[in-house]
């Protein structure tokens, strides 16, 4: 148990030249859920998300749309990232943005202080760039176009035609760190995770790094470069500062004490900024590296990776209006194995949000809270002596408690909600088999039907504790209508599996479906 222990974990910061889709929320509602898991175990919590502001991409948005790159960030910032967190129940610490001040100093900060060590040198650099992907492309990643692109060389993320610049750039001794970052990747074996990105991470270290450029100079969208006014600091170095700049690097010791160093989670296009880049940035600079990197998969629509810039974006709003944050949240988190890739598909959504959702979980804590209505006038009954059924209920909550928080541990919110979901399963099954509708026309099974509800009621107690962080709007509704004291998120997590929580006498209140039925359009 590690109760009291400081848990910082952050989303990428996203690139608010577009709108937000489903593949942002997917990394931002796993980044909640890990938060709010670990705030409920009592860890030091401290989630953050934000925007990347600067760079090429979004001096182009903000031209092909008639304003200044300023106006645009602020724009899609105000109207439709904040918003993002609303729509899907996120309760984040902080949102950092890169243009904000106390960001900006600290990267150039953190920049002189490199070059002040000796780790930046001028050079001059001709490469091929990804706007896309904001990055001069190695071999690997570049693909002869098709189609409109014919001939040319394109990005194999993004599909598009590579740039060929030409440029006076600063470089980071990245060079210098590869011994340093194989000697991490052996030594703190979770550095990377999963398995898979922490193989393409050692193999890419071990194949040799090169010199990375830190500076551009044929714009200026971007934070100064301090000792050279006619350079702005590449945007990734920018980026990936804010881990540090927004927990009080260089302005506050005691919070940057506190919080870094952080558990970064990311989808693995940006593996290697966090898993190769960031972590000797830190040694360079001489800060602790991170706690560990974890790169999630992809959300593949029709095959392809789902981007805005391929058109195949969705936005979150399409889904959550009709399903509501809770199932979004659930279902992405439930559905694809954190790590993999995985397809969505409406098909998919519906199938499940009817059978594990409504017909599952809701039926479930409906049926129960009902039949204390009906037979106990909305009184939790007290279990009197428990038979070897009512014993397996609660060894599968106090396993799935524990099963749920070792997978938490892990970064695995798939395993935990299917280890949680044993109870869901199992508490179904023991109706069934109980028959508490048969019980309760024998007057001399009151007791046995007394102990059926409770176990069913108590097992409904320990469902709204571990889903909570998943499902933070329906387990409230579910502990309210249980009749309990206090605040769900306040339920100690880690306690959850604990059998005899739910207090006999508690009055149960109505419950009105907790997924209700969708009307097919
Ligand atoms: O890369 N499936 O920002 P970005 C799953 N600003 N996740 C997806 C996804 C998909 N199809 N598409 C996007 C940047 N994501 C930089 C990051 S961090 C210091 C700077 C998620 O707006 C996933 O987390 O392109 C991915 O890594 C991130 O959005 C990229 O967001
Ligand atoms: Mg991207």
């Amino acid at each position: 148990m590690s109760t009291g222990d400081s848990f910082y974990i952050t989303t990428p910061i996203y690139y608010p030249s577009d709108l937000p889709h489903i593949g942002h929320g997917y990394t931002t509602v796993a980044v909640d859920a890990l938060a709010r898991w670990h705030r409920q175990a009592g860890d030091d919590t401290w989630m953050l998300t934000g925007t990347d502001e600067h760079g090429q991409k979004m001096l182009r948005a903000a031209a092909a749309n008639g304003v200044t790159p300023q106006e645009w960030v602020d724009k899609l910032v105000t109207e439709s990232w904040f918003p993002l967190l609303e729509t899907l129940d996120v309760a984040n610490d902080d949102f950092i943005r890169t243009t904000q001040p106390r960001h900006e100093e600290r990267v150039q900060e953190f920049v002189k202080a490199l070059y002040d060590r000796g780790y930046i040198y001028a050079g001059e650099y001709e490469a091929l760039y990804c706007v896309g992907c904001e990055e001069f492309k190695p071999e690997a990643e570049i693909v002869d176009g098709t189609g409109a692109f014919e001939g040319l060389k394109v990005c194999a993320i993004h599909s598009k035609p590579l740039e060929l610049l030409q440029e006076k750039n600063y470089f980071f001794k990245l060079s210098e760190f590869q011994e340093r970052l194989l000697e991490l990747y052996k030594t703190e074996p979770d550095f990377v995770r999963p398995e898979s990105a922490r193989n393409e991470v050692v193999s890419f270290v071990r194949s040799g790094l090169k010199d990375l450029s830190i500076s551009r100079s044929a714009f200026d969208w971007g934070i100064t470069v301090p000792w050279d006014p006619s350079h702005v600091i590449y945007v990734w170095v920018d980026a990936l500062l804010n881990y540090a700049t927004a927990v009080g690097y260089g302005t506050d010791p005691e919070q940057f004490a506190r919080r870094w160093p952080a558990y970064h989670i990311v989808g693995k296009d940006i593996l290697r900024f966090h898993a190769v880049i960031w972590p000797a940035m830190l040694m360079a600079a001489g800060l602790d590296v991170p706690r560990g990197v974890f790169a999630h998969g992809w959300l593949l629509v029709g095959g392809e990776k789902m981007s805005k810039s391929k058109l195949t974006g969705i936005a979150p709003t399409e889904i959550t209006d009709t399903f509501g944050s809770d199932a979004y949240r659930f279902y992405f988190l439930s559905a694809i194995a954190f790590g993999q890739d995985g397809s969505f598909s409406w098909e998919d959504l519906s199938a499940r949000y009817q059978a594990e959702l409504a017909n599952g979980f809701g039926n479930l804590a409906l049926r129960t809270t009902a039949m204390i209505e009906k037979y106990f006038e909305g009184v939790v009954p007290p279990a009197s002596a428990y038979t070897d059924g009512d014993l397996v209920i609660q060894q599968t909550v106090a396993d799935a408690a524990a099963a749920a928080d070792q997978a938490m541990e892990r970064f695995r919110p798939d395993e935990a909600i299917a280890a949680i979901w044993t109870i869901v399963d199992a508490l179904n099954g023991y109706i069934t088999d109980n028959e508490p509708w048969a019980l309760a026309k024998d007057d001399a099974q009151r007791a046995r039907l007394g102990t059926v509800l409770y176990t069913a009621a108590e097992g409904l107690r320990a469902l709204a504790v571990l889903l909570s962080p998943f499902m933070p709007q329906a387990t409230a509704k579910l502990w309210i209508a249980l009749g309990h004291a206090g605040r769900l998120v306040d339920q100690p997590i880690r306690d959850a599996g604990a059998w005899g929580v739910l207090v006999p006498g508690t009055s149960v209140n109505g419950l009105a479906p907790l997924f209700p039925r969708i009307e097919q359009a």
